[in-house]
């Protein structure tokens, strides 16, 4: 099996003010000083990235924003760019998180628009795919996966897609305290991996870290973290709090 280095990444989400956000991120890495078996990121909002990165500078602890637009510049009131946001410190952008599907319009087409505009910037995409509870339940899951990656990924090459990252995120388990089970986790992981190879070939599959998030704590990461193809977790609200969320980051120890 490739040898992938595992990331745990904090979804902030709209949370946290600017000095709430810095507070955060100094306990964190104080907290996790000594961490050197996982990738760490957090995605604080936006107004918090630039304050945040001095925070972060020099520890193990990488800076994500939670959004991009594709344009790289113009009259687009309220929008930022990939440009901006490497500006601000980013490394890594979210994009296609369900509740931006949910509430802001967000489809595989600008999904995938996207994607090609972080990767333009050499920003690591983390990209959110998963299922409503409905089309759980209607057995659905797995079409709607083929369609999320299909579309998401359309006329991306190979070499583009180096640094990607899947993010599996089941709506259903997004801040409901249902956690998939480690058993529906690694069946969907192997599922996405298996349509990567499909599309892209064997390397990338091998090479592409599949995340799982939805209700990840530190009483279950672990559990997660043994499947064999859950190659690390996107926290929501688990990663507000930085004790809490060092305690995933150490999920080792
Ligand atoms: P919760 O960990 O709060 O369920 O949120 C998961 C998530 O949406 C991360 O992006």
């Amino acid at each position: 099996m490739e040898n992938r280095r595992p990331l745990i990444a904090g979804n902030w989400k709209m949370f946290k003010t600017c000095p709430e956000a810095v507070e955060t991120a100094r306990q964190l890495v104080k907290l996790i000083a000594d961490n050197t078996a996982v990738d760490v990121m957090i995605a604080p909002p936006f107004t918090s990235l630039m304050p945040v990165s001095d925070v972060v500078k020099g520890s193990c602890v990488a800076l994500g924003a939670q959004n991009l637009f594709w344009e790289p510049e113009g009259a687009y009131t309220g929008e930022i760019s990939s440009a901006m946001l490497v500006s601000g410190g980013c490394s890594y952008v979210i994009i296609g998180h369900s509740e931006r599907r949910q509430y802001f319009g967000e489809t595989d087409i600008t999904v995938n628009k996207k994607i090609k505009a972080a990767i333009k910037d050499n920003l690591i995409p983390v990209v959110c795919v998963g299922e409503s509870e409905k089309e759980r339940e209607s057995n659905d899951t797995f079409s709607v996966l083929d369609k999320q990656v299909a579309k998401g990924l359309e006329n991306l090459a190979l070499s583009d897609l180096e640094t990607l990252i899947i993010a599996y995120e089941p709506v259903w388990a997004i801040g409901t305290g249902k956690t998939a089970t480690s058993k529906q986790a690694q069946e969907i992981h192997q599922y996405l991996r298996s349509l990567i190879e499909k599309n892209f070939g064997n390397n990338l599959a091998n090479s592409v870290r599949i995340l799982y998030g939805g209700s990840v704590k530190p009483d279950n990461i672990k559990e997660l973290m043994l499947m064999p193809d859950v190659d690390g977790a996107l926290v929501g609200g688990a990663s507000l709090n930085a004790e809490t969320f060092s305690k995933i980051v150490n999920f080792q120890i």
